[in-house]
């Protein structure tokens, strides 16, 4: 589904590998990264997210890969954040997730690797799920060609603000 690496000016979107684990442990165990993420206790620990982080590698070569990427600096190669790609049950469409390093917030880079990432699979419906008091996540979908959704609660579930990208023909 994905040829990787997807490059762009500044970045590369690449498969996870083992040098990166330090850095996205970082990541997802920061209280910034998940102040508006429905994260499991157990994934906001160091031994949690290191966790996911092998499951996701270790998925890469079986029929069924979680496509979980590092976002890298296309310089150096080294972490800035992720992205992941879900699909949804009962569906076509593929949930996105992004998330960049809080030191280098506000620069545009979760913008250009979304964007990326959306063109790179012109032939799927995406979208992407927010908290409605995510601002910053908001403007990256949008910034990066999707459009407002509105509101919506699932059935059991928070108030969540959806934004979609149809397929490009
Ligand atoms: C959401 C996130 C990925 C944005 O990354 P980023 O690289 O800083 O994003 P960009 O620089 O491309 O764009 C961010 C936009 O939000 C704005 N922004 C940043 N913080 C904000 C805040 N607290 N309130 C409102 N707007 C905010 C920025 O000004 C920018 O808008 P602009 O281009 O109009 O100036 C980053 O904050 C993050 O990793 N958050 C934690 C994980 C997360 O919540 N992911 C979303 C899951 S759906």
């Amino acid at each position: 589904m994905l040829t990787l690496p997807i490059e762009t000016e500044r970045l590369r979107l690449r498969k996870h590998e083992r040098r990166d684990r330090d850095d996205f442990v970082a990541l997802v165990t920061d209280p910034r990264f998940y102040e508006h993420l429905n994260v499991p206790e157990r994934q906001r620990s160091k031994q949690g997210a290191g966790e996911v982080f092998d499951t996701i590698c270790a998925s890469y070569d079986t029929e069924e890969p979680v496509w979980g990427l590092t976002v890298a600096d296309k310089t150096s190669d080294a972490f800035l954040g992720t992205v992941a790609l879900h699909p949804i049950p009962f569906g076509d469409a593929l949930e996105v997730f992004y998330a960049v390093v809080p030191r280098r917030w506000g620069e545009g880079l979760a913008t250009e690797a979304l964007r990326a990432l959306l063109q790179a699979v012109p032939g799927r419906a995406f979208l992407a799920l927010t908290s409605p008091a995510n601002e910053a996540s908001q403007k990256v979908a949008l910034a990066a060609g999707m459009t407002d959704a509105g509101l919506e609660t699932p059935l059991g579930g928070p108030e969540r603000h959806r934004f979609e990208r149809p397929p490009i023909a």
